[in-house]
């Protein structure tokens, strides 16, 4: 059907212009659109006046809000049940625009000694040269928490849900409640758990944040980051997002969303599968000990019991390989044929990680042990596949250590 509109115009105007903007239709696709344009344009200059001046729901430019990126900030704050969210690049674009609202030189922030490689990075290399200092803490050992924040002038406590790689489970109303008395704000990465396991904006947090490259997106095929909060703290944080730029694309918008759509039924499967896997692995002889919260012995079993729907407890499992060095542990994962390892977690996937070749191998083996990370642990984030598969694939990789 030709664009009788511009038919009039000249070939290469034709190229540049027809087809586009067909302007309203009354039909509704199912699902929401990817809006790949960087600008909006509005037929009232009044409209798009208000527009830039930055009336709810409507849009100029991309990197002030998107429609597609809008829909997955929706689908977030819905899940997280918070009044809004903000989507960006990646986990640790959520992670830094988090920490620069909350912060300014001369602040402190509490950060949980478990965090992320890059997260503890981002706080030690990059805030302490800003002029905010970090007290590294156990966040589980709530008068460590206390001590810490009754230095002063603590804006921000920070931590995981469960923690990488020893799966240790934070008891968030209580650190919630400890931060808030001392005029903090608690920002909890929830990446591990999900939304599916847990809302920590139920629980006191202020912000819950998101590598969305992990189960939100699911698939590994995304990078990208969620904060969710209130709308005040989403205005505040996008009015910062604004100037730095980490924005998400509308296509990884977009991926995200369809990833969302089945989050509970793989969060679902993946927990179950993980339960056997831990299980298996916790009768297996070349297998010294395995950190899975649903295991009775796990240090953080009750906290999950009592925070996590019943019979749930997350999809990562780790062991300890027995006698477990580098070479050992090297042979089990190129034994492993159905398996992957991959820097990453959350996938549909199965994945396995070696802490000390990955996310800590910035430490020296002392800080390693130093906070329980031996040579022979091995992390593993359970995916949908059939989990008689996956222990087939364990037993026979375990075999030839
Ligand atoms: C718990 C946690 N938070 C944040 C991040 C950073 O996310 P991204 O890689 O999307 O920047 C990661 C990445 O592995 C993570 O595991």
């Amino acid at each position: 059907m030709a664009d009788t509109r511009r038919q009039h115009l000249k070939l290469a105007s034709r190229a540049v212009h027809a087809g586009e903007r067909p302007g309203p239709r009354d039909f509704v696709p199912v699902v929401t659109p990817i809006y790949p344009g960087s600008t909006f344009i509005y037929e009232d200059l009044d409209q798009m006046d208000a527009a830039l001046g930055g009336a709810e729901g409507v849009f100029v430019y991309t990197r002030y809000g998107n429609p597609t990126t809008q829909a997955l900030e929706t689908a977030v704050a819905s899940l997280e049940e918070q009044e809004a969210a903000l989507a960006l690049g990646s986990g640790m674009a959520a992670l830094n625009v988090t920490i620069l609202a909350s912060v300014e030189a001369g602040d402190r922030v509490v950060a949980s000694r478990d965090l992320y490689g890059q997260t503890i990075t981002l706080l030690n290399a990059i805030y302490s040269s800003l002029g905010v200092e970090t007290t590294f803490v156990d966040a589980l050992d709530l008068d460590q928490v206390e001590h810490a924040l009754a230095r002063g002038r603590v804006r921000l406590v920070l931590c995981e849900t469960i923690s990488n790689p020893l799966l240790r489970v934070t008891d968030i109303p209580a650190l919630a409640e400890l931060a808030h008395r001392y005029g903090a704000r608690l920002a909890v990465d929830n990446t591990f758990a999900t939304p599916y396991l847990l809302r920590p904006g139920t629980l006191g947090a202020d912000y819950v944040i998101h590598s969305a490259t992990k189960y939100l997106g699911g698939h590994g095929d995304v990078t990208g980051g969620v904060v969710a909060t209130t709308a005040d703290r989403r205005w505040e944080l996008n009015e910062i997002n604004k100037a730095i730029g980490s924005i998400l694309g509308p296509f990884e918008s977009w991926l995200i969303l369809r990833g969302i759509k089945t989050l509970p039924l793989r969060m679902q499967r993946q927990c179950e599968n993980a339960a056997r896997v831990a299980r298996w692995l916790a009768e297996h002889p070349a297998v010294e000990r395995v950190y899975y919260p649903g295991l009775e012995i796990h240090e953080s079993h009750r906290t999950a019991r009592e925070l996590f729907p019943n019979g749930l407890y997350g999809a990562m499992v780790a062991f300890d390989i027995r006698d477990g060095t580098r070479e050992r542990v090297f042979r089990f994962l190129r034994g492993l044929r159905l398996i992957v390892p991959a820097t990453t977690l959350g996938d549909v996937y199965t994945e396995v990680l070696y802490p000390v070749m990955a996310s800590h191998r910035g430490l020296s083996p002392e800080q390693r042990q130093a906070i329980g990370i031996g040579e022979g642990l091995v992390r593993i984030s359970v995916g949908i596949e059939d989990p008689d598969d996956i222990i087939a694939d364990l037993e026979q990789a375990l075999a030839q250590v």
